[in-house]
């Protein structure tokens, strides 16, 4: 049982012990319910404190047990509240730093709750597609008021234990204590002194909740909420359930509730939210790096290249209060880094995003330098200077040159191979490719490439560097285009087939956002310039001279519209603005080329658009598993959801196809083999997924 029960004069203290954060499984729940029935049944116990150990109160139910017949069986949650509340002796919640989810429900069926200062206290089930389940919509708004509970339970945010105290006519805590190291004691004393009292122990279903405005709140609420989540049924159906509250008697909003919550957990807006919560955990972990490598401190920052990635790279590490000094060539370069850096913080000042004192904080962390030598002291150097080999190769003799033994030199090369670039130094060990995704101080995304030298102890480094910097870090091997670039290449030659076949670039942009994507991929082609694509297709051209692949964006290349850098790319722009026009002479041009192939156009249904561009990240994704260049099918989700726009309430490629099911996907892969303006070598269903559907398996 991971709660422990012990009796400290005449109070009984049940402690959660389920680390990291006492998820309230089926184990701990049982070790509550026991150590209940113990203080029950000892008359020298005269209250009860229930508390959480190490570094939470309770972050919740146990999401990994959801969906398993464990989830259900008694005791449950509700069945633990209930048993609570039943109680004749008084229970007091010592609740500290985390109290979320059915940690919080818990201690709402306590009769009383101290409660530390500082302790982050939340209702964010919504966040995984859900509501609170164990009375949370009901017992919530009778404490904090209908609308202070409804903004907690549709946003799901955590609100500080003080500010919560501070309400006027709060009923959630009777007491904040002092501080966090006074906490328990202050329990335990605040039990007697209740235990002491006579009359009726307080229950919170017993409060009663109204909102002066009833039905018309209600609207309201809908209104702002229905708005802000289109795509997720979770956040209107929290109305609802605190609606309920206000409608009903507590029994009866009770089950309301629980037919609403049981509704969500089988809606795949809920699974994918529920498997991004746990793929982004774990993609932290990497299999043969064990959690206790020791780690090299980093305390400064080299950059070399102040150009574009540069730029927003340097502000990543700024923001995290790391100083930085950039390398350039020339003074010239360097100023004009410098004042991007600055613009772009002058803008968030300007929007008030920022504070201005913390902009002069972050300013002073940064210095500059022309000179090598300047970097001897610095623990990591990232490198984001032109994409060629001979001027890496350069860089990197003078880092090795330069930098401190066991300095972390990282590449942020997009499509070279780290392994070459490692070999330029005496010390392969220390090298690694940290790839950021533009604009790098705003995108989650860092590919974190692994050569086959890289040391544990450098990954294990970066892992926790990128989570200081904010970042979702994935792993990746070494391969053209790592992992989201490699995958990314095989959707954009499906979505060049495409016109050829008949579409034009606004049908497919359109069938793709509509399938939730933030952008389509000629829209995106045009914000990221098309002339890097054209870069990377005349390479190919020379490394594999029989792919095959559509001409008709070396066309748009050629005719110099290379998006909205040019003013024209797919689309027209106006002048300074970003709204993409449809553009009658590329669509003259896609016409063209078709006759130029011989094609009649053909009518192309959204649902085959959607199909051939998400089954091919899907395919060259079970490829990459195959070669072992992801360790596992949630890292390739998150660089999707963090970095290419993936729709995240479908959970990243590989999840979606588990939910359509593998078998289904591979059938229509072999149906788009049989396309003759297709490639069908490409469509053969990778040798992975034909195994996972012989056994009847998902992507794990
Ligand atoms: N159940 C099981 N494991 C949980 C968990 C939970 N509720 N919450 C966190 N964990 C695990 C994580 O998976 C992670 O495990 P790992 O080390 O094996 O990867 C570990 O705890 C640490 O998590 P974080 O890396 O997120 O640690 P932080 O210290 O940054 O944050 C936290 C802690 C604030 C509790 C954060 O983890 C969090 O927000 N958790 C989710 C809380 C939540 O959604 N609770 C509601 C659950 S649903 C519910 O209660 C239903 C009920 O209404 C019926
Ligand atoms: P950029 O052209 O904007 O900036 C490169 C900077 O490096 C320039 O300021 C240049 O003066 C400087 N530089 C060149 N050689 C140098 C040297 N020997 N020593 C010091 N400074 C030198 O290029 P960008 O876009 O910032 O790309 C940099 C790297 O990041 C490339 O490897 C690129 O592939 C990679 N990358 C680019 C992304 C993008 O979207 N632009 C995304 C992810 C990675």
């Amino acid at each position: 049982m991971t709660a422990e029960y012990k009796v400290l004069g005449d109070v009984a203290v049940i402690t959660l012990a389920n680390p990291p954060v006492n998820g309230l499984g089926f184990s701990t729940r049982t070790g509550i319910t026991d150590g209940l029935s113990k203080a029950l049944e000892d008359a020298a116990v005269k209250a009860i404190v229930i508390t959480g150990a190490g570094k939470a109160f309770s972050g919740g139910a146990d999401i990994k047990e959801f969906g398993t017949p464990k989830a259900l069986q008694d005791p449950n949650l509700l069945s633990v509240i209930l048993a609570l509340e039943a109680s004749t002796k008084p229970i007091v919640a010592a609740i500290h730093s985390v109290c979320m989810g059915g940690g919080l429900e818990l201690a709402l069926g306590c009769h009383y709750r101290v409660a530390a200062p500082g302790t982050s206290v939340a209702l964010p089930e919504v966040k995984l597609g859900l509501l609170p389940g164990a009375g949370g919509t009901q017992r919530l708004p009778r404490v904090l008021g209908v609308e202070t509970a409804l903004n907690m339970i549709v946003s799901g945010e955590p609100v500080k234990s003080e500010l919560l105290a501070s309400l006027p006519g709060q009923k959630l805590f009777d007491k904040l204590a002092a501080s966090p190291e006074s906490l328990f004691e202050e329990a335990v004393e605040f039990a007697q002194s209740v235990a002491a009292k006579d009359g009726e122990l307080p229950l919170v279903r017993k409060l009663p909740c109204k909102h002066p405005q009833g039905d018309a709140y209600f609207q309201f609420a809908r209104n702002m909420v229905g708005g802000m989540s289109k795509n997720y049924p979770a956040p209107l159906k929290c109305v609802d359930a605190v609606q309920a509250a206000t409608q009903m008697k507590f029994d009866d909003g009770m089950a309301e509730e629980r037919r609403l919550f049981t509704a969500l957990m089988f809606t795949p807006e809920s699974l994918a939210l529920r498997h991004l919560f746990m793929a982004e955990r774990a993609a932290s972990r990497i299999p043969d790096v064990p959690e206790d490598t020791p780690q090299r401190a980093i305390k400064s920052v080299g950059v070399i290249g102040a150009g574009t990635m540069g730029g927003g790279i340097t502000m990543n590490f700024l923001n995290a209060g790391i100083p930085v000094k950039i390398l350039e060539m020339k003074q010239e370069a360097l100023d004009r880094g410098i004042a991007t850096i600055r613009k772009n913080y002058e803008a968030q000042v300007k929007k008030g995003k920022l504070k201005a004192d913390k902009y002069d904080q972050r300013m002073a962390l940064l210095s500059t330098t022309l000179a090598y030598d300047d970097l001897k002291d610095a623990d990591l150097i990232i490198e984001a200077v032109f994409e060629e080999l001979g001027v890496k190769e350069k860089v990197f003799n003078e880092l090795d040159r330069v930098a401190k033994p066991g300095a972390i030199l990282a590449s942020n090369t997009s499509t070279l191979d780290v392994d070459k670039i490692a070999a330029f130094t005496k010390r392969p060990q220390d090298v690694v490719g940290m790839h950021f995704f533009s604009p790098a101080n705003v995108m989650k995304l860092l590919e974190v490439v692994r050569g086959k030298e890289t040391a544990k102890d450098v990954l294990a480094t970066v892992m926790a560097v990128a989570k200081k910097i904010k970042k979702t870090a994935v792993v990746s091997g070494v391969c053209d285009g790592f992992i989201g670039n490699r995958m990314i290449e095989q959707y954009s030659r499906q979505a060049g087939f495409l016109l050829d076949e008949g579409a034009t670039p606004q049908q497919v942009d359109k069938a793709v956002e509509k399938f939730g994507f933030a952008m389509g991929p000629f829209r995106m082609g045009d914000l990221a310039g098309n002339d890097i694509g054209w870069a990377i297709r005349k390479r190919r051209a020379v490394e594999y001279p029989d792919m095959k692949y559509s001409r008709t964006a070396d066309k748009l290349c050629e005719l110099g519209r290379y998006g909205q850098k040019t003013g024209a790319g797919w689309y027209d722009y106006q002048a300074g603005k970003r709204d993409a026009i449809p553009s009658e002479l590329v669509n003259k041009m896609i016409e063209e080329h078709r006759k130029e192939l011989g094609i009649t156009p053909r009518k192309i249904s959204d649902e085959e658009i959607v199909q051939r561009l998400v089954y091919a990240l899907v395919n060259e994704g079970a490829h990459i598993l195959e070669d072992g260049i992801a360790s596992k099918s949630g890292d390739i989700d998150m660089v999707y959801l963090t970095g290419y726009g993936f729709p995240i309430w479908r959970g990243g490629p590989m999840h979606y196809a588990n939910q359509v099911g593998l078998y289904n996907v591979a059938e229509a892969m072999k149906r788009f083999a049989k396309n003759p303006r297709d490639d069908a070598s490409f469509w053969q269903p990778a040798p992975l997924i034909r195994k996972l559907v012989a056994e009847g398996k998902q992507f794990s």
